[in-house]
């Protein structure tokens, strides 16, 4: 069954930047992940990235700083599933030695539990935790064998350590976990994490099932009930796409939304990715990018400029339809880390 779409429009909320060069990236630390969400991946994974294709640990630590000497002051960890690399906590602690501005972790919290500590310990600042559903079974099936109770102890242990911020993600999806907005709200509310939903994008996987499992923004904030006040939300500065509600209560408690299937924000984009094969990606919804030089892997000082320039240069207009364009579908989500 295919749903109406709702118009596509363009970015509303906050007056966008004009955008400069890259000030946020978002590196994708490994491609492998040990969940195989049904908006993401295939069930069958095909073959990782051979070690000797994947960056360093040095290698890395030479690209950031490359980055940060051409204006980058953010930095978000990305996957695949980041945790599953073997030197992450290393990786964190040298990207937090070049001080950034801020230096975030998207998860899926599988092995957050043993991580939690090392990780802040080694100076990550901020934690997104992706939850798809609090029902186990549920859970499982979206992820295609997740562990529920893992990823409840993983966020418990992430919160006693003080993270800067704690958020979750839940990519919404029509009949399968739509009826569950109002328990994620007051479940993440409870713990004083910030909930937010994503309208299913036709990137990688999601091409498959977009069209028919799409919830927009507005159908998931009249299902919230009167939880939030309505509106078009605010931006945070120098953050992510998503738009924020606060609470229907005056506690100050906000919901994020990220609308990249019924919106666009390619207007303000200032972000570049790298993926763990060291290509600078200009946009989620493209597979294009520019290889790193071995002399930008080297940290030869200036080396990651150029690569990082025409990266910046190959970024679309602000005509751009993001993720609904259709190059989005040819996306690995697992190199690219959403
Ligand atoms: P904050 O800085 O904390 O706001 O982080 P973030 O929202 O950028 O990070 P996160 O990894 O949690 O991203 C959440 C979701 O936003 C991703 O899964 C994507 O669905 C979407 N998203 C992030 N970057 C882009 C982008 O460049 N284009 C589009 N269309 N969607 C994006
Ligand atoms: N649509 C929307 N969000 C997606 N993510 C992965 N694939 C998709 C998709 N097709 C999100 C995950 C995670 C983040 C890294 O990317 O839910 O929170």
């Amino acid at each position: 069954m295919n749903v109406a779409l709702p118009m596509f429009r363009e970015t509303t909320g906050a007056v966008m930047v004009e955008r400069a060069s890259a000030r946020l990236v978002r590196i994708s630390l490994t491609d492998r992940c040990d969940m195989a969400c049904v908006y993401c991946r295939p069930a069958e994974r095909s073959a990782y990235l051979p070690a000797e294709e994947r960056l360093t640990v040095a290698e890395w630590e030479s690209v950031l700083r490359g980055l940060r000497a051409e204006g980058v002051r953010r930095v978000r960890i990305t996957g695949g599933e980041p945790l599953l690399h073997r030197d992450v906590v290393e990786v964190v602690r040298r990207v937090a030695a070049l001080d950034m501005d801020d230096l975030a972790m998207t998860t899926n919290a599988s092995r957050l539990e043993a991580l939690a500590a090392p990780l802040r310990a080694a100076g990550l600042q901020r934690l997104t935790v992706s939850i798809d559903s609090l029902d186990p079974a549920r859970f499982a099936s979206i992820t295609r064998g997740g562990e529920l109770p893992a990823v409840l102890a993983g966020l418990d242990a992430a919160l006693a350590q003080g993270f800067e911020e704690v958020k979750t993600n839940t990519v919404v999806l029509r009949g399968i976990n739509d009826d569950e907005l109002p328990a994620l709200v007051r479940w993440a509310w409870s713990l004083g994490v910030t909930p937010r939903f994503i309208e299913v994008m036709g990137v990688g996987e999601g091409g498959n099932i977009w069209r028919e499992r799409l919830v927009s923004r507005d159908e998931m904030i009249a299902t919230l009930g009167g939880l939030v006040v309505a509106g078009d939300g605010a931006r945070d500065d120098d953050r992510g796409p998503a738009r924020y509600l606060r609470a229907a209560d005056g506690s100050g408690r906000r919901v994020g939304f990220i609308t990249g299937s019924t919106d666009t924000y390619c207007a303000g984009c200032d972000r570049l990715r790298v993926t763990s094969d060291g290509t600078v990606r200009p946009c989620l919804a493209t597979e294009e990018g520019v290889e790193l030089t071995e002399e930008g892997k080297a940290g030869v000082p200036g080396a990651v400029a150029a690569t990082l320039r025409e990266a910046w240069e190959m970024k679309p207009d602000a005509s751009w339809k993001g993720c609904t364009e259709v190059t989005a579908r040819a996306v690995s989500m697992l190199k690219t880390g959403g």
